[in-house]
């Protein structure tokens, strides 16, 4: 009996040793994910850096003025037939779902052309007020289309003079620094979206 006791115990003894060192494997393995997307590694390096566009008002908004908090960015257009309003939608909800948490989301155009800081601002606002929208210059645009990595291409126009545009559709995370995340996944259920960006606070 006394035998079986001690056996019991350095069982329980072995099993906490192992607890202890899967924990601490996680750990490990959580940091160096973590150190990975640091800034600066040429991973976070790959998506992010310099914009400058305007808003609705007409202000600036560059990557500068949004240092300190961590950011949603996409991009697309507003007569986009489809994807846009429905990743628009998305995004709004989740911001809605972060109430006064809720972090700053950009939807910036690849249509320069026909999207104006006005024409996007009133677009976005029917979404979600908290969404900004922004345009510029067709080289400022396509200078944030190259630090995004992103894919924009005008397709054929009709008679009409109507065209789509072709383009990539990523929602990105960027962390208070500016550096990249992760594409946020936002095809999820929203407060399990909103939770996650909450641990980026
Ligand atoms: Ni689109």
């Amino acid at each position: 009996m006394a035998a079986n006791q001690t056996a019991d115990a350095s069982r329980r003894r072995a099993l906490t040793i192992m607890a202890v060192a899967a924990v601490v494997v996680a750990l490990a393995v959580v940091m160096a994910l973590r150190m990975a997307n640091a800034p600066g590694t040429t991973r976070a390096s790959l998506i992010g850096g310099p914009f400058a566009l305007q808003d609705g008002d007409g202000k600036t908004i560059s990557d500068q003025t949004l240092r300190g908090r961590p950011f949603l960015v996409y991009f697309g257009y507003t007569h986009c037939p489809d994807v846009c309003p429905t990743e628009l939608a998305r995004i709004s909800d989740v911001l809605t779902e972060m109430g006064s948490q809720s972090i700053p989301a950009l939807f910036i155009t690849v249509d320069p052309e026909r999207d104006t800081p006005k024409v996007v601002q009133d677009y976005v606002s029917s979404f979600n007020a908290r969404i900004i929208g922004l345009s510029g210059s067709p080289e400022a645009v396509a200078a944030a289309e190259r630090a995004y990595r992103v894919f924009a291409r005008k397709g054929q126009t009709r008679a009409d003079g109507d065209y789509s545009m072709d383009h990539s559709s990523i929602v990105y995370l960027m962390d208070r620094t500016g550096a990249f995340i992760e594409a946020f996944n936002v095809e999820r259920p929203v407060k399990e979206a909103a939770k996650e960006l909450e641990q980026f606070l």
